[in-house]
């Protein structure tokens, strides 16, 4: 029951959310706010003018990415030369600063070997999706690292920076100028070249965030009083000043004590793929040493954290046949009902995590609706991650309760395609075009 929000309580939370979004905007608020409101420097989705050559590097969501993209102006599309997928060794997620970029670097020159591309200075887009205070386009300072990295000698520091000096260690090859985006941000240019009423950006994977265009006038870090910069709103820290303790459980406390960063990221903690699976474990034992499961008995894999991977949330809701698999390959002596009662628990966790997106979506699509003086609102929200892409039902319950939610606006999911390497490819060439760095 504690995990059933009624539609009253959504309002409530989207509500606290609205406050948190303007005290994040404030001059100095970043420091103390939970949600940070982060400026992007990112004034305009794309308009078609762009074009040229890019690399682009996506990093923090299950994939870590290296493309090749041409941005063709006449055809208004970018167009994906080549990428390869890179994998990150747990070790070095927790481990130095330094090994990490090396590694990112070596990935990097091996793929620009691959291409025939060691020769070129290629401007690049990096996908960071991470927190940072971001000075300028190519100025980006980490904040703090969620989900599952914790580098050392990263956090305070300007990571183009970090990037730049890694590759110059090697000395092999160079890049160009380089534009730091947020996966929101990147996710919303990409869709925002196929849809030009694309404002909002949406991550509902690993981690989950959102980014939006917000007027100028309202972001009091950033001078200026005309136009729009997308804001980078870190969602996922909602929460963390005690504002969501009325729904928390006590699963939701012990995923954040065992995490490795307790206190930090408590929406997203009820929210994301890192943690829904964790959840669900959870409460399956409490529910079997109460004996409402399995006889009462449970097994070595359930009782072992992590072990109940997020995506078995998904199969399980897609059919009882693949919860009975997954029930038996986690060595637990299961009945029919049992099966069908971990579906249902499938159900509430994920259920629980779309219907709080949708709050949060509401009160920013609600944000833009009134900053812009309108009765209506329509618009277009570029999504990605694999909670959103993967989950059978997920996409629809979200979009369900956002309806009822933000009744005046009139929202348009578009799922990102290619991931966000394209965006920050178009970010690099927008802020080419408008001179903001060097060509
Ligand atoms: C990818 C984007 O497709 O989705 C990444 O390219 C993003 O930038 C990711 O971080 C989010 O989803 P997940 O599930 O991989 O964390
Ligand atoms: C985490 C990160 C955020 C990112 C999100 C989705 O919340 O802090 O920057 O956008 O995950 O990947």
């Amino acid at each position: 029951r504690p995990f059933r929000l009624s539609l009253e309580k959504l309002k409530e939370v989207s509500v606290r959310l609205k406050k948190d979004l303007i005290r994040g905007l404030g001059k100095h608020s970043h420091h103390r706010a939970a949600v940070k409101m982060l400026p992007t420097f990112v004034r305009a989705t794309p308009d078609g003018t762009e074009k040229g050559d890019y690399l682009a590097l996506d990093l923090g969501g299950t994939n870590f990415r290296v493309l090749y993209v041409r941005v063709v102006e006449e055809q208004q599309k970018v167009v994906k030369m080549d990428s390869k997928i890179c994998s990150i060794p747990q070790e070095m997620m927790l481990g130095t600063g330094e090994q990490l970029f090396d590694h990112i670097a070596q990935c990097l020159g091996e793929f620009l070997e691959s291409q025939d591309l060691k020769g070129q200075t290629l401007p690049l887009g990096f996908t960071f999706s991470f927190p940072c205070e971001q000075k300028e386009i190519d100025k980006s300072i980490l904040i703090r690292w969620t989900k599952g990295f914790s580098c050392s000698g990263v956090e305070g520091q300007d990571v183009v920076k970090l990037l730049k000096e890694a590759i110059h260690r090697r000395g092999d090859y160079d890049i160009g100028s380089v534009a730091m985006v947020n996966d929101t941000v990147g996710t919303m240019m990409s869709c925002g070249y196929r849809d030009q009423s694309c404002e909002i950006g949406m991550i509902i994977g690993t981690g989950t965030n959102a980014c939006y265009m917000e007027e100028i006038k309202n972001v009091k870090r950033v001078e200026g009083e005309d136009g729009r910069m997308c804001i980078n709103t870190e969602w996922g820290g909602f929460g963390d000043d005690g504002s969501l303790k009325d729904i928390l459980t006590e699963f939701d406390e012990v995923v954040d004590q065992t995490s490795i960063n307790p206190g930090v990221h408590t929406f997203e903690k009820m929210i994301s793929g890192m943690y829904l699976g964790e959840i669900v474990r959870l409460l399956l034992v409490k529910m079997a040493e109460d004996k409402l499961l399995f006889k009462g008995e449970t097994s070595e894999a359930l009782l072992t954290p992590g072990q109940f991977e997020t995506k078995y949330i998904s199969e399980i809701e897609d059919g009882l046949e693949n919860a009975q698999k997954i029930l038996t390959a986690l060595g637990l002596n299961w009945d029919p009902v049992d099966a069908c009662v971990v579906r249902l628990v499938c159900d509430t966790i994920s259920s629980r995590s779309a219907r709080l997106c949708a709050a949060a979506l509401a009160t920013i699509s609600n944000r833009i609706r009134v900053n812009r003086g309108l009765d209506h609102l329509k618009t277009t929200v570029g999504v990605d991650g694999t909670v959103y892409r993967k989950h059978p039902n997920f996409s629809e319950e979200l979009q369900a309760a956002v309806r009822l939610l933000a009744p005046k606006c009139d929202i348009t999911f578009l799922v990102s395609e290619d991931g966000s390497g394209k965006g920050a490819a178009m970010v690099t060439a927008v802020a080419q075009t408008t001179c903001i760095l060097p060509p």
